[in-house]
């Protein structure tokens, strides 16, 4: 028998049951846009899966720096959320979104993804398939808590991780992260060296070479050697070369090991991060949650993130003017970080505290009526703005009689711009010309119309074509002598055109992995219903308990 080779890689139950989401259009809700009128930024209420599936085609390779900090599947109900849910649910429901993340990032982007012990593990390995194992950067550890909890029955609890990827990890470096005055503070001028101020480090390397092994006169004229098994990190030359230079420190009495001074002018602009973020330098739970108290008291947004854990993630992963989305935006703390510090940014929140959290947020921000968070440090005195978007319900229904037909909700504007982005073509309707809706270059353009496309009108949209020029008509239905009549003008019918290409009608991609029993396999049928039912009889318990108009997980 020969043995299969299997490569390695985590599975779970729904594993390879890839949907085919719809690429929806966004609808603005000009009553809830705010700010100046001229903005990227983008809020957006809605399902993440749908709406990053509609982003994919402005903005693959658009995006500098992804956070997300999904539910993270811990079986604890938040009060924003229904986050009770199965591992291989979690995963498979993750997956989808890892990979439209993916390429929506620049090649010299990065993705920082917020989550706890429980799911992490799972997490990172998924993520080395989405991402490739090669782009892992890191692991960090954010000191989320402060207080030890004397009561939990193994131990206390208190980080989270942070897992670090880059798109392409050979070319994605980490900006520097400003100097602190703590880090300059280190830095002395002991005997009033005209290059200012400076601190000291060993003059001994681990790695040990023969010829920088030698003995040193200290100016207290005792000799000194390098601690065993090490050597200096000169030899004997270069050394006497910077005892001339006086940059070989001996302590005040000349008799210490000797040191070499580092100049505070000479180090470099910034200081590499380390993979550990103590709450003392990124704040921890509890300042997050008094951030966001003061944008809607009644109702305290249950799991926030502090605004310096997002500034620090900011100022290695970008620079003004970067593009940065958040697909769990929860109260908008990304979209408040980036605001502030002069990027653009994309938030998608499924919840209503889209409204009722992210929109009072971001309001008080664009008016310079923010004194929280990380307000003062940047300096933020207000300005900018922000489009609030919501999704269009899917393109296509079924009738009464289970004929597939166009959303009757959906008006000429609408249609034409979903059929552009269904075709690829970017959305822009000429000034002049009604028929050029949208194009795909310079010379392909796009048509929809609900009328009948007749011969004599297709033969004067051809008329109007220059040399080199070609189009695509959409229309629901067509005269018989249309196909084939002009060689650079494409004809199809709408709905028939797009059936079988993506799922349309479905707006909940939360119970996908319900659907996935096959005759044959009867275990895992049984497992995956029993799954089903532990979600329902958990979503059910919500219900009870008067949780039912909270936003449930991912749906
Ligand atoms: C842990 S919270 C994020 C908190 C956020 N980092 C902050 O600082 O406020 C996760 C958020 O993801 C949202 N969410 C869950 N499923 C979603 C989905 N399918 N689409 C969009 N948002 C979703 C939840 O409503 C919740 O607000």
């Amino acid at each position: 028998m020969t043995k299969q080779l299997q490569k390695l890689e985590l599975t779970w139950i729904g594993k390879g049951i890839e949907p085919k989401i719809e690429p929806r259009i966004f609808i603005e809700d000009t009553a809830k846009s705010y700010g100046q009128d001229v903005t990227e930024n983008m809020l957006i209420q809605g399902d993440n899966l749908l709406a990053l599936k509609a982003l994919e085609q402005n903005f693959t390779e658009k995006i500098k720096c992804i956070y997300i900090d999904p539910p993270y599947n811990t079986g604890n109900a938040f009060e924003h959320y229904d986050d009770g849910i199965e591992h291989s649910l979690w995963l498979s429901l993750m997956k989808p979104r890892l990979e439209i993340l993916k390429n929506l990032l620049r090649n010299d982007g990065s993705i920082w993804i917020s989550i706890d012990d429980d799911e992490s593990h799972y997490l990172k390995v998924m993520c080395d398939e989405v991402f490739g194992r090669q782009n892992f950067v890191s692991n960090v550890i954010w000191e989320k808590k402060f207080s030890p909890q004397n009561d939990a029955k193994w131990l206390s609890d208190s980080h989270d991780h942070i897992l670090v990827y880059a798109k392409k990890k050979e070319i994605w470096r980490p900006y520097l992260l400003p100097r602190t005055e703590a880090m300059d503070g280190r830095y002395k001028n002991l005997d009033n060296d005209r290059r200012g101020l400076w601190t000291s480090s060993d003059l001994t390397v681990k790695t040990y070479a023969a010829a920088n092994d030698y003995p040193i006169t200290l100016p207290s004229k005792r000799i000194v050697y390098p601690t065993k098994p090490r050597c200096w990190s000169v030899n004997e030359n270069k050394f006497h070369e910077l005892v001339v230079d006086k940059r070989i420190w001996f302590g005040e009495n000349g008799d210490n090991m000797p040191r070499l001074k580092r100049f505070l002018s000479e180090v470099q602009e910034g200081s590499v991060s380390k993979t550990i973020w103590n709450r003392t330098e990124v704040g921890d739970n509890q300042e997050a949650k008094k951030e966001v108290k003061v944008f809607n008291e009644a109702s305290v947004f249950g799991t926030p993130k502090p605004e310096r854990l997002i500034e620090k993630i900011l100022f290695l992963a970008t620079r003004e003017n970067d593009i940065v989305l958040d697909s769990f935006l929860g109260s908008g703390t990304t979209a408040a970080v980036t605001h502030k510090m002069n990027r653009r940014w994309i938030g998608i929140e499924l919840g209503e505290h889209a409204s009722t959290h992210c929109l009072p947020r971001l309001k008080k921000i664009i008016e310079g009526e923010d004194n929280g968070g990380i307000t003062d440090e940047v300096s933020w005195k207000g300005g900018g703005g922000f489009k609030f978007y919501t999704l269009a319900p899917s393109l296509i229904q079924k009738d009464k009689y289970g004929s597939e037909i166009i959303n009757p909700s959906y008006n000429p504007n609408m249609l034409a711009a979903a059929m552009a982005k269904q075709e690829g073509f970017r959305y822009d309707p000429h000034e002049s010309s009604y028929w050029k809706q949208g194009f795909s270059s310079d010379k392909d353009f796009i048509f929809t119309t609900t009328q009948f496309i007749t011969v004599q009108i297709l033969d004067k949209l051809a008329e109007e074509l220059k040399p080199g020029e070609s189009l695509l008509v959409c229309c629901k239905s067509f005269a018989k002598g249309c196909i084939h009549r002009h060689n650079n003008i494409t004809i199809k019918k709408i709905p028939q055109m797009l059936l079988g290409r993506c799922e349309f009608g479905k707006d909940d991609y939360s119970l996908n992995i319900v659907n996935l029993p096959h005759e044959e396999e009867k275990d895992i049928e049984v497992e995956s219903v029993e799954i089903s039912e532990q979600i329902k009889s958990s979503k059910s318990k919500k219900k009870k308990n008067g949780d039912d108009n909270q936003p449930s997980l991912f749906s």
